[in-house]
């Protein structure tokens, strides 16, 4: 019988290889990170952060959200046929789109106004993206403007055009983008008119956020945002500042009403054709949403389409975007390269988009949650997530390489 000091010895051992104390983690912004794990932690922390008008203005979609719900939803009813003993040591995301290498088959999908989720706004999702090597698309709705970011970020990046009433203003964009070294255009084509959005609606929400009394309220409750908002310079549409056609963009309007009274709803397949004139670099029609139309990019000569129901954002009861990468690829997948937008929360979500034939996914709201969660930081946080999963998913499924990521690896 071993005698009481031993056995108390042992008992200290025992304890002593089980308990791990995390060390105490001093920076606010770390210790949250350390504990986002998924796209829904970063999600609910923003949630937590942002006033909730501004959520809601980025979580939100159209009318009664079945679109929104429905590109996620795509994504959880594929499911993978994993091969084994297929040696995936060394697996490699790496493409190419456009031309371009790239680390994965990822793009940062255009984002208006994205300092309402952080004071850095596009400044910080863009060197976020040149760290990453991945294309940064600037909105034309932003609040940084073409030339701002081009100043931070040497990585690769593309804008986003709307097409305007004032066909000037577009080509003066379409200009300083092509001086500013951008290397891609991307014509958004869903946005004739602008979508319903209920939760903007029930909330009066502006751009500029307006202070109301509930306004007033919210920023209380949220006191790191407003400091913030309130210490940073205004938010205001960056790249039309100045221009009298559509004024400085500093007062707080309705996005919609801005949006009705600023774009055309003419808008056409020869605006298409005025855009190539325009512009010399790689196009992007952003926004197709059948394989007709599929077609007839192909036949005007685009490089690229993005299948969007921008994030369920415009036509509510829009199709899911994934379930129309296999009818397009199969349509149009020999004359242009198909990106995939919309419902992307996990690595898995690329993985399952590109075997069905995507060349490459957007991802917008992931990206903006991480900013609203934890800034420039949040953003570094979701993209290295992104690639670990990619790359976990692409060595559990048996596919070490792109080429390698075929259809019948998904159901
Ligand atoms: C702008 O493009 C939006 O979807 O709010």
């Amino acid at each position: 019988m071993p005698g009481l000091g031993s056995r108390i010895r042992t008992r200290i051992e025992t304890l002593r290889s089980v308990l791990h104390f995390r060390p105490i983690e001093l920076d606010p912004v770390q210790r949250r990170l350390a504990r986002a794990v998924s796209v829904a932690d970063l999600r609910r922390l923003a949630r937590r952060r942002l006033p909730r008008g501004v959520f809601d203005y980025i979580d939100g979609g159209a009318e009664d959200e079945r679109t929104l719900a429905a590109n996620s939803a795509a994504y959880a009813r594929v499911t993978f046929r994993p091969r084994v003993l297929r040696d995936v040591g060394a697996v490699d995301p790496s493409t190419t789109l456009l031309g371009r290498p790239l680390p994965m088959p990822m793009v940062l999908a255009p984002t208006g106004f994205t300092r309402i989720a952080d004071p850095e706004g596009e400044l910080a999702v863009a060197r976020a993206a040149a760290r990453a090597g991945l294309p940064y698309t600037l909105s034309t709705l932003s609040t940084r403007s073409i030339e701002e970011v081009a100043a931070v970020s040497d990585g690769p990046k593309w804008f986003q055009v709307y097409v305007w009433r004032d066909r000037g203003l577009v080509k003066e964009m379409i200009d300083r983008a092509a001086r500013a070294g951008y290397e891609a255009l991307v014509l958004t084509v869903d946005t004739a008119v602008f979508g319903r959005r209920d939760r903007d609606l029930r909330r009066g929400f502006s751009l500029p956020p307006k202070i109301g009394l509930e306004t007033l309220l919210d920023g209380v409750i949220h006191p790191a945002w407003t400091w913030a908002f309130v210490r940073a310079d205004p938010i205001r549409f960056a790249n039309v500042s100045g221009q009298e056609a559509v004024g400085d963009g500093s007062d707080a309007v309705s996005l919609a009403d801005y949006i009705n009274s600023q774009f055309d709803p003419t808008l056409s397949w020869h605006d298409v054709e005025w855009i190539r004139s325009v512009w010399d670099g790689p196009l992007v029609l952003k926004g197709i949403q059948t394989v007709d139309d599929a077609v007839l990019a192909a036949e005007a000569g685009v490089q690229a389409i993005a299948l969007s129901n921008h994030g369920g954002r415009q036509l509510d009861s829009a199709p899911a975007t994934l379930d129309l990468v296999v009818p397009v690829v199969d349509a149009v997948g020999d004359r242009l390269e198909i990106i995939c937008d919309g419902g992307v929360r996990r690595g898995s979500d690329i993985v399952k988009a590109v075997a069905l034939g995507a060349r490459a996914c957007m991802v917008g709201r992931a990206y903006l949650y991480a900013l609203g969660a934890a800034g420039e930081r949040g953003v570094d946080h979701v993209l290295r997530s992104l690639d670990t999963d990619v790359r976990r998913t692409m060595a559990l499924i048996g596919a070490r390489s792109i080429p390698l990521l075929t259809r019948d690896l998904v159901a």
